[in-house]
């Protein structure tokens, strides 16, 4: 038994972990392993490598992927030369299915987020043996409790908070901090939480900038010099959009976000009068070693999917569900975002400790409830 493994989209820490697991519980089985490079770059170009215990061992701790990944390297439209172009997307399905098949594999494992696991399920109903395993730091898929790289994330992202907490104290400032998390807010609320951040902006929780500034001059109003705003990039006032930083030609999602701070930043110091400034985290959060649950995660999806494929159960995504490894059917992993309930204990519980997600009735209307 061959099989073959890729890393898709935007990298996140925990994929080598995922690598690293996969490759050891297919080389115990006695099976080999090729790693395409660049993600599905690397399966249309035929580019990969042998993966050897050798080349898997000690890589559980390292961020990144041994492997490279791609964001735009779509099979299905591809618009990277010498095959296609961003003017004219070229169908390298069929080039793609032929290189598997050239090298006899018997399965592929696709390690990838919501882009990413829509080709393996396309492929997969073109008769390529997929397993899926889910990926991402926005923690946004459905079908799974977790993905890996979301802890990594709120790490550092609840290190920065903490940091900003003793230079706002110390110059009187609004200290604004915008997570990644693109359509969904939850490293920005866990991180907003754990750090307790004194407003989070979230795109599930339309802000009203009075709301925001209200909250901000209460504070001062107590006595509490500084506040700390968490903003998803993702957040927007009410009636308004996001803010989009650019696109990306050829993505299966080309839109990118950032720089909402930026402007409620403006917004805070013309309500406020208070000096207010901006650190945008980006790509910090996606770099450097995995935590420990996102090690665990990792080497129980990339486990769990060396199963699935020594079962023959293809087309299905690994995933975890409390405190068990599962898998789910491809379709259902797909397509559907898992995002922050506006409704949920969590928000209500950040409201409780005097959270304002910059929306009073909001506020008036949940801590009404009862969630325990
Ligand atoms: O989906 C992961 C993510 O990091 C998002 O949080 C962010 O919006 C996006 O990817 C950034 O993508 P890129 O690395 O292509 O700029």
């Amino acid at each position: 038994m061959k099989i073959g493994i890729l890393t898709g989209g935007g990298d996140c820490p925990g994929l080598n972990a995922v690598i690293r697991a996969v490759t050891k519980s297919a080389l115990r089985r006695g099976w080999e392993v090729y790693g395409y490079l660049d993600g599905f770059k690397g399966l249309v170009e035929d580019r990969r490598r042998r993966l050897t215990d050798r080349d898997v061992s000690g890589i559980i701790i390292r961020g990144g992927t041994i492997l490279g990944t791609s964001n735009i390297a779509n099979p299905f439209s591809y618009t990277l030369s010498p095959y296609g172009s961003p003017g004219a997307p070229a169908d390298m399905t069929e080039r793609a299915i032929r290189n598997f098949r050239k090298l006899g594999l018997g399965a592929l494992v696709a390690i990838g987020g919501d882009g990413t696991q829509s080709m393996s399920l396309r492929f997969h109903k073109l008769g390529l043996p997929v397993v899926g395993v889910p990926k991402t730091i926005d923690n946004d898929l459905s079908a799974t409790d977790f993905t890996f790289g979301f802890d990594t994330a709120l790490k550092v992202a609840t290190e920065a908070v903490d940091r900003l907490h003793t230079t706002a104290d110390a110059h009187d400032r609004v200290l604004i901090v915008e997570t990644m998390g693109r359509y969904a807010g939850w490293i920005a609320l866990r991180a907003g939480i754990a750090g307790g951040g004194d407003v989070i902006l979230l795109p599930e929780i339309k802000y009203r900038p009075a709301d925001v500034t209200a909250a901000i001059r209460e504070r001062r109003r107590r006595g509490k010099n500084f506040s700390i705003v968490v903003v998803s990039e993702g957040a927007a006032p009410e009636g308004g959009g996001m803010t989009v930083m650019k696109t990306v030609e050829g993505s299966t999602d080309p839109v990118r976000l950032g720089g909402v701070s930026y402007r409620v930043a403006e917004m805070i110091e013309k309500g406020t009068g208070i000096e207010s400034r901006v650190v945008v985290l980006g790509h910090l959060q996606r770099g450097g070693e995995p935590t420990p649950f996102d090690r665990w995660l990792a080497t129980g999806f990339g486990a769990g999917a060396a199963e699935l494929i020594a079962a023959g159960r293809f087309g299905r995504m690994v995933a975890v569900r409390g405190p068990e490894f599962v898998s789910v059917p491809l379709s259902a992993a797909v397509g559907k975002l898992k995002r922050v309930s506006p409704g949920s204990c969590e928000v209500r519980a950040a409201l409780g400790v005097g959270t304002s997600f910059g929306r009073a009735d909001l506020a008036a209307r949940l801590l009404k409830r009862v969630c325990s």
